[in-house]
């Protein structure tokens, strides 16, 4: 491949992580409004000040570069936040649509960690180290938020089986 192609793959990836992470601003913002328990709204909340950081380190990203910021969108997002739409609007406010909340938000993290993977693999092929460098920043972000919205979904579930239990 050459330089300039590659060149050409990394600023459509970087387009479309810009565009997600945008898109994850506000839906962080409907999400919080909808849960119920004040840990998910504040969970919700936090991350979406490390979103703001990282759209940030995107622009960083094209700036260093000297890359093309191109309008692609991400229709990969669109389609699972349609899908997340249809399972969260069939819960009823409670714990299950908190979990249901998280398990939403993590469907797009798995898919935001897959691009900047991607994304620094070819930076450092392509001998972009600052983009590289500035990227694990976000991806290592990304690995802890997914571990905690796993171990907090999980606790949501069980408290509502708790409660049909008693
Ligand atoms: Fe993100």
């Amino acid at each position: 491949m050459k330089t300039n192609e590659l060149e050409r793959v990394i600023e459509t990836l970087l387009s479309d992580a810009h565009s997600t992470e945008t898109l994850m601003t506000d839906k962080l913002k409907e999400y919080a409004e909808k849960a119920s328990h004040n840990g998910v709204t504040k969970f919700l909340e936090d991350h979406q000040m490390e979103t703001k950081n990282q759209i940030n380190r995107l622009e960083r990203a094209f700036e260093v570069g000297e890359l093309k910021h191109n309008d692609v969108g991400s229709p990969i997002i669109d389609a699972i936040i349609s899908e997340n739409d249809v399972f969260i609007n069939g819960c009823e406010e409670g714990p299950v649509r908190d979990a249901a909340l998280l398990v939403a938000v993590q469907r797009i993290q798995h898919q935001e960690i897959a691009t900047y993977g991607s994304i620094i693999a070819l930076c450092k092929a392509a001998g972009l180290m600052e983009i590289s460098r500035l990227l694990q920043e976000s991806l290592d972000e990304e690995h802890e938020i997914d571990q905690e919205l796993s171990i907090a979904a999980e606790k949501f579930i069980n408290v509502q089986a708790h409660q049909e239990a008693a």
